[in-house]
């Protein structure tokens, strides 16, 4: 069958689907360009926010219909909203062909050959101890994403993630290793590293790096290791990792991220809000003071550190005071970039069991005060790069202009120049920044970079 997946949800989601188009390839179907082309439709859901729920559940519901004029489509969905609602799912989207949750996409392959058959209806759900996750992957791109951690064991009170993602479960680093090294043998430069919370990674029951020899830096901790040992793969050009948590933030980290040079100076750090009192309701484990000590033992070792975060805006109980204590953290802190959520509950979290009492027009006007506090820090620390040479990984031409072309630097940055001949995906090109914009860098190419 010809085939299409769509993806909500991070950047975890994006790279279960691409295991999943590889298993789908694997078995003989046509990965197609378009929706309209394709046989069959793979709706990959995201449950963080109810938002994110309805609009997976809309686009089913449109794929289920579009079967009138599609005789002999099929229509699936997996990822996190399967995992959460179960057979409801099926209830709700009457039609739908098959649904598999998180941990559980290799069964993706069968359930399309008996959808073929006539089989209706269909559910597999992951388990806590389903650590056989399919890693397969497409052709190269410059840029890939690569899992070292499975699940989550915190217990944020607004956070699904643990539910639908089940316990965390660290890949062998040699299979990780394996993994990395094979795509840089098919071209890709620059890989990210993901766990929800990846800087747990090695922390959870046995040691996975029994057996394996000693870190040549001396590093003792399980995740400065890891990333030493991908930093050490040859033709690899950047090292990234995503998402971080204060308590991972040790000093071996910073020295790690000061010393490997591969390793991206960027940090993706959610603080969630900048009062205690909130933090604390939330269960983050740490203060907005134990945050930004986290932050400077960063900024100490890697002074060019990007900082990014997530926050939460509307969380019960939130306060004109707890929100000006948020202002005051990122005046403080001055990330580079951060991602701005309404708070929404989330059946079966902690938080969800106590009124969502701050009214949507509140958590709006507190989202957007934010967006602007971020716009103007986020210029501000762009304006200090103009005059600076920078390091891009060069993606293709820009999506706004196709005549300049758009990359990342190690900050992970966009940065939008003009290209040269024979610019190819992939080159490492250094930038002068010339002009800055809150969340764009626009410059010139100096000279062609390291490697090309
Ligand atoms: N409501 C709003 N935002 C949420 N996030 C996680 N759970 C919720 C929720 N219930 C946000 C957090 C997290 C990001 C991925 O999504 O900020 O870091
Ligand atoms: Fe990713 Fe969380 Fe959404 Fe699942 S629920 S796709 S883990 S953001």
């Amino acid at each position: 069958m010809t085939f299409y997946l769509h993806t909500y949800g991070c950047q975890m989601n994006v790279r279960d689907s691409e295991a999943a188009a590889a298993l789908l390839v694997a078995a003989g179907h046509e990965p197609v360009a378009q929706e309209r082309a394709a046989d069959l439709v793979v709706v990959n859901s995201c449950s963080v926010r109810g938002k994110a729920e309805d609009k997976a559940l809309g686009k089913l519901r449109l794929l289920v219909k579009s079967k009138r004029t599609h005789p002999g489509r099929l229509v699936g969905a997996m990822g996190c909203m399967v995992q959460r609602l179960g057979p409801a799912l099926l209830d709700q989207v009457p039609g739908l062909d098959f649904a598999v949750g998180t941990r559980a996409s290799r069964h993706l392959p069968p359930l399309v050959s008996a959808a073929l058959a006539g089989a209706a209806g269909q559910l597999v759900l992951g388990t806590a101890d389903d650590t056989d996750v399919p890693h397969g992957h497409l052709a190269a791109t410059p840029s890939a994403y690569v899992t070292v951690l499975l699940g989550c064991n915190r217990r944020c009170a607004y956070c699904i993630v643990p539910e639908v993602r089940g316990p965390e479960s660290s890949r062998p680093p040699r299979d990780i290793v394996a993994e990395v090294a094979a795509r840089v043998a098919d071209g890709v430069r620059e890989v990210t590293l993901l766990g929800q919370s990846v800087l747990n990674y090695g922390r959870q029951g046995s040691d996975v790096w029994a057996g394996e020899p000693a870190s040549p830096g001396g590093y003792r901790e399980p995740f400065p290791r890891l990333i030493e040992a991908v930093s050490a793969i040859p033709g690899l050009a950047r090292v990234r990792f995503t998402s971080g948590h204060p308590s991972g933030c040790s000093e071996e980290l910073a020295r790690a991220m000061a010393e490997l040079a591969p390793v991206a100076p960027h940090l993706h750090l959610p603080v969630q809000s900048g009062s205690d009192a909130v933090l604390g309701r939330m269960r983050r484990g740490y203060t907005a003071a134990e945050y930004v000590a986290a932050v400077e033992r960063l900024r100490q070792r890697v002074p060019d550190c990007a900082i990014t975060t997530d926050i939460i805006v509307g969380f019960p109980g939130e306060t004109e005071s707890d929100f000006a204590a948020t202002r005051a953290l990122f005046e403080q802190v001055r990330f580079d970039n951060s991602f701005i959520f309404k708070y929404s509950p989330r059946p079966g979290t902690r938080a969800a069991e106590w009124p969502d009492d701050v009214p949507d027009a509140v958590k709006e006007h507190r989202n957007r005060v934010l967006l602007d506090d971020q716009d103007r820090i986020g210029l501000a620390r762009n304006e200090a790069w103009v005059g600076r040479t920078t390091e891009v990984l060069a993606e293709g031409p820009s999506l706004r202009n196709p005549r300049r072309w758009s990359g990342r630097n190690g900050q992970g940055k966009i940065v939008v120049f003009a290209p040269v001949e024979g610019l190819q995906a992939g080159d490492c090109v250094r930038v002068r920044i010339e002009r800055a914009k809150p969340q764009t860098l626009y410059g010139v190419i100096e000279n062609r970079g390291m490697t090309s």
